[in-house]
């Protein structure tokens, strides 16, 4: 569903492309210092991409969301449409997409450069845990799947975003605090985030030529969904909420562009569960 609600493209000359005039002085009154810029959200039908989209469009982002579930893109389209109602208006592109599938983050990426021609602010979220299984007991198909999804699907959307980015374009790969230690259970998962920090590492490097930043985000314990497939029963109330993972992602971005926050390593103040 795409919804046409207004833009106007914030940009100055003197500033970054990223940073209005209002974000450099105060953060905390500025709240829509990220005006006319385009972000695309992967995974944002739930969880922590849910609650970083909202967070981008507070701050006046126009936005593409998508995940699989065209029921929830859609309720959540209409929801940040209202949103922008009650503020400047923003533009929202939901679109459906399987990052683990090249011919559909291609799809998307059509979608994409008919409705707004390039993107500012990438964040790829979309991801899955497994079951806590030792390496003896892990299925292939399951190994295969998160691979794909949290370390293909990086690849493939990371690649397809670089074409429409330019100087002052910021990449926000949410990995976990799995990116840099080991959970015994979690093979694939842990081997699907240390690649992934792989693949941001080498990309940041590959990107400062062009003035485009790669933040690496290393949540610990945050209360999504996620928690079902690995550990249903894990303990809620010590974890993080989503939003405040989105807030620290939020003000990384909204950072001068000569500044990047290579990596946020977050968790909550208890530590690991
Ligand atoms: N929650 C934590 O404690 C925690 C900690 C560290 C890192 N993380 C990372 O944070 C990211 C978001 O996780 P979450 O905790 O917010 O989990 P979540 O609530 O389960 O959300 C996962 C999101 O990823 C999307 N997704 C999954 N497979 C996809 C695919 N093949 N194609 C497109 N979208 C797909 C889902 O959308 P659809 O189902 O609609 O496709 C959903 O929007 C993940 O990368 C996760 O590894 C989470």
């Amino acid at each position: 569903m795409v919804t046409n609600a207004g833009f106007s493209p914030g940009e100055t000359n003197r500033l970054p492309p990223h940073i209005s005039s209002n974000t450099l002085g105060s953060r905390n009154t500025a709240g829509r210092g990220l005006r006319g810029q385009v972000a695309l959200v992967t995974g944002a039908t739930r969880g922590i991409g849910l609650a970083i989209a909202r967070a981008l469009a507070a701050e006046g982002c126009d936005l593409i969301v998508t995940g699989r579930d065209q029921a929830a893109l859609n309720r959540i389209s209409r929801e940040l449409a209202r949103r922008g109602k009650t503020a400047a208006k923003i533009r929202i592109l939901s679109h459906p997409s399987d990052v683990r599938d090249p011919h559909s983050v291609d799809a998307l990426f059509r979608a994409i450069r008919r409705q707004f021609r390039r993107l500012d602010i990438l964040v790829n979220n979309a991801g899955i845990a497994q079951p806590n299984l030792p390496v003896d007991k892990l299925p292939f198909p399951v190994w295969k799947d998160v691979l794909e999804t949290n370390l293909d699907g990086m690849f493939l959307v990371t690649q397809a975003a670089l074409v429409l980015m330019k100087r002052g374009g910021s990449i926000v790969n949410n990995l976990s605090v799995a990116a840099n230690r080991v959970f015994a259970g979690s093979a694939a998962y842990n081997a699907s985030k240390h690649g992934a920090l792989g693949l941001s590492n080498t990309l940041r490097e590959e990107l400062r030529p062009r003035g485009i930043r790669v933040i690496g985000v290393l949540p610990g314990a945050a209360d999504t969904d996620i928690w079902k497939t690995l550990w249903p029963e894990a303990p809620r109330r010590k974890m993080m909420s989503p939003e405040t993972v989105a807030r620290a992602v939020v003000d990384s971005i909204l950072l001068p562009a000569n500044t990047t926050v290579e990596i946020l390593e977050i968790r909550p103040s208890t530590g690991t569960l």
